[in-house]
């Protein structure tokens, strides 16, 4: 047997066991797992290192144009495939699944055409893309729906709020109909748009147009009410539904019901909703714009909820829900340096800084062992959308995307750090413990001891499987 390259004497994990041994890597994938390979090309040393499948980050949002006539007037996304996928694998991600947005008035299929091309050519890992909906028209739930998730874009996304692309109950029944026929899993934002809107206008009456009031005019049974109705809405049209970026204890609280009563509900929340609260909001001048997203933090008890949630497996998948705007005329400042706060775009960056947190705050501090750590950031995503087992474990035929990782090193998160292209992080200034030394994609190293060795453009389009939620009618067991 030989080996293309072969890492030597590592301790494995996967989200099912943690075992000391040698990985064989042969055209890309991983060809032999043994106690002892012989040598290869290349031979790697991870003595001391956790090797870990690369990370897959399934709530990232990358050059998506934004909706004219949107609140925040336009902001631009300062990351593309480019600089969102270096960033990604900087930070131990292999695989990324942004969103395709189509806009209101614009074919679904046309929109797909243009994020191909936005694509092809510049990513450094492979990546998938969701698609949004937000013209459910019967031409796009007819024909283009169905074609584009038979050439494998198996999941949707659709938005309670953000009025450019919300839809109706009416019309999510619809697309949860086709997504019923076509097998494809859909994401769901739920927040209630109409009490956001009352609530921002009460403010804005007031004169309080602050960052922080962004979390006053969203608090949490905003979100609790419309995880109800999402759910509601799946159970009738029989569909498994994500319900994404959860914030707190009761919108769990919802979907822990809809499971007792047999529904498939997968939830996720974001390391922002773990270490930040609305507090951070709370700055001097525009300053809390930069801890500004939708749903918005909230506070220690509602961190201790999702704490609860990740411990006792209520929550399934963890995602970054990376938002690249710039704090300047570009971004979040795009309506001037005094701007109200429904006039900055929500959003937050953290694709690179996902692992590094999650890691440090989570198996560093003894909350979760390595095995539900790689459940959550990697293996349950490649179940979910279709990607499993190329992506997301380490196995015999595997794709070898791979993180050697290294459980002791501390680092200050500071900006300059990063390489995505927003000029700051939320996390300026956190310490974390566990940091990513190599990334491997399909074999190839792509991050080593923080220099890219990758080249934009190796990365490949995913053609994605049914997802597992869909392989299942028993809730607790949809992975
Ligand atoms: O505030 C956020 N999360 N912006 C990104 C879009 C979304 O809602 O997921
Ligand atoms: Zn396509
Ligand atoms: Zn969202
Ligand atoms: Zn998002």
């Amino acid at each position: 047997m030989s080996f293309d390259t072969v890492i030597r004497g590592g301790t494995i994990a996967t989200a099912a066991d943690v075992f000391a041994a040698d990985l064989g890597i042969r055209d890309g994938r991983i060809t032999a797992i043994a106690e002892r390979l012989g040598d290869a090309d290349t031979v790697i040393d991870a003595t001391g290192r956790l090797v870990l499948p690369g990370g897959i980050d399934a709530h990232c949002h990358l050059d998506q144009p934004q909706a004219p006539g949107l609140a925040a007037k336009g902001a631009r996304m300062a990351d593309g495939f480019r600089s969102g996928s270096i960033s990604a694998a900087f930070g131990g991600t292999t695989t990324i699944v942004p969103f395709c947005v189509q806009h209101r008035g614009e074919s679904l299929a046309a929109a797909v055409a243009d994020y191909h091309g936005r694509a092809e050519g510049h990513a450094v890992t492979d990546y998938a893309f969701h698609l949004i909906v937000s013209d459910p028209t019967p031409a796009v739930l007819g024909q283009e729906l169905p074609a584009l998730i038979r050439r494998g874009h198996t999941s949707l996304k659709v938005y309670m709020t953000y009025e450019a692309m919300r839809l109706s109950d009416r019309q999510i029944l619809d697309v949860f109909e086709t997504a019923r026929q076509e097998r494809a899993v859909v994401l769901i934002h739920a927040e209630n748009h109409e009490i956001i809107g009352w609530l921002a206008d009460r403010l804005e009456r007031a004169g309080r147009t602050r960052p922080h009031e962004h979390a006053t005019s969203r608090p949490l049974p905003v979100e609790r009410e419309a995880t109800h109705r999402a759910v509601t809405l799946a159970e009738i049209a029989g569909v498994p539904l994500v319900v994404v970026h959860i914030t707190g204890g009761e919108p769990l609280d919802e979907i822990r019901r809809a499971r007792a009563r047999g529904h498939v509900v997968i939830a996720e929340t974001c390391p922002q909703y773990l270490v930040l609260t609305a507090d951070d909001l709370d700055m001097p001048d525009l300053l809390g714009a930069k801890a500004m997203c939708s749903p918005p933090p909230r506070d220690r008890t509602a961190q201790a909820a999702l704490w609860q949630g990740i411990e006792d497996g209520t929550i399934d998948i963890i995602n970054s829900d990376h938002a690249p705007y710039r704090f300047d005329a570009e971004g979040k400042l795009k309506a001037g340096p005094r701007a109200p706060f429904r006039a900055i775009a929500n959003g937050i960056p953290g694709i690179e800084t996902r692992l590094p947190i999650l890691f440090s705050e989570s198996v560093v501090k003894g909350r979760i062992d390595i095995q539900r750590f790689v459940a959550l950031t990697a293996t349950n995503n490649a179940r979910l959308y279709g990607l499993h087992p190329r992506k997301g474990t380490i196995a015999v035929g595997s794709d070898a995307d791979l993180v050697l990782w290294d459980p002791e090193r501390r680092v200050t998160i500071t900006n300059a750090l990063l390489h995505h292209n927003v000029d700051y992080t939320p996390y300026e200034g956190l310490e974390v413990q566990g940091w990513p030394e190599t990334v491997m994609s399909r074999g190839e190293i792509v991050v080593e001891r923080g220099e890219l060795k990758g080249s934009p453009g190796r990365g490949r389009f995913l053609v994605r499987d049914v997802s597992s939620a869909w392989k299942t009618r028993e809730i607790a067991a949809w992975i």
